[in-house]
């Protein structure tokens, strides 16, 4: 099974604040979008492009490695996987889209994306439980109802796809819609989408915080770190 992913880092970080797009923005003194990339190699990925901000391409190619494609990304995320997703091989099996802002994704959870594929699964998403008590509110902000959690679960990336199948959502997905997820784009195409457990040490990178407890968590190593 030939699998490529594409890598989202086209993207400003306009919440983290940096003086730089955030993908270049260094965790324990690399990029986060080199963090990314590694984990998808080690997980069992074998080619990686990474959309980046066009005025920004020469500085990513600066610190990405050689036989790394670089593309152009969009205005938003549909965008720029919508680029990315046409200038992945046409010889891929299947694609995994990743955020470079998830620069600490273990590459376990990339090998259970890649297997629950190889099993057959269409379209495949990273998963963790809710564990805060979690309800519904009003205009007011008064809470109406508690919502039982038990069925809800957090979606991460890396997300995989038969290839052709992601092609087919993402041609049929009107342009200018846009959806907050890749497997979004597969569902309103009608694809089933399966689950394999997530990682809390593939949080996403939003806020200084979070940049902060991903510096932490590289300084602790594996056995400092909180799994799901
Ligand atoms: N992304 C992208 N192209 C865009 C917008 C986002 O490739 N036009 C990527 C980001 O680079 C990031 C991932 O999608 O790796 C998740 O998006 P997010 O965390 O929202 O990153 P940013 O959009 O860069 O941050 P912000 O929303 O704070 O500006
Ligand atoms: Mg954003």
């Amino acid at each position: 099974m030939h699998a490529v992913a594409i890598v989202a880092a086209a993207g400003s970080g306009s919440r983290l604040g940096a003086d730089r797009p955030k993908a270049l923005v260094e965790l324990a003194g690399r990029p986060l979008v080199c963090w990314a990339v590694d984990g998808l190699r080690a997980g069992g990925v074998a080619e990686v492009v990474v959309t980046v901000p066009a005025a920004e391409r020469e500085a990513f190619a600066a610190v990405l490695p050689g036989d790394v494609r670089i593309v152009d990304g969009g205005a938003t995320r549909t965008a720029s996987v919508r680029a990315g997703l046409a200038a992945a091989a046409a010889g891929a099996d299947v694609v995994l889209v990743h955020d470079a802002a998830r620069p600490l994704t273990p590459p376990d959870v990339v090998a259970r994306v890649l297997a629950a594929l190889a099993a057959g699964a269409p379209a495949v998403v990273p998963v963790l439980p809710v564990v805060d008590t979690t309800v519904l509110v009003d205009d007011d902000g008064a809470v109406t109802e508690a919502v039982p959690r038990a069925p809800l679960r957090r979606v991460q990336t890396p997300q995989g796809f038969d290839r052709e199948t992601l092609v087919a959502a993402y041609a049929a997905l009107p342009d200018g819609a846009e959806l907050t997820d890749d497997a979004a784009v597969v569902r309103a195409a009608g694809v089933p989408v399966a689950t394999v457990a997530g990682d809390e040490r593939s949080a996403k990178v939003t806020v200084a915080h979070d940049l902060a407890l991903a510096e932490l968590a590289v300084t602790l190593g594996p056995s400092g770190t909180v799994t799901a």
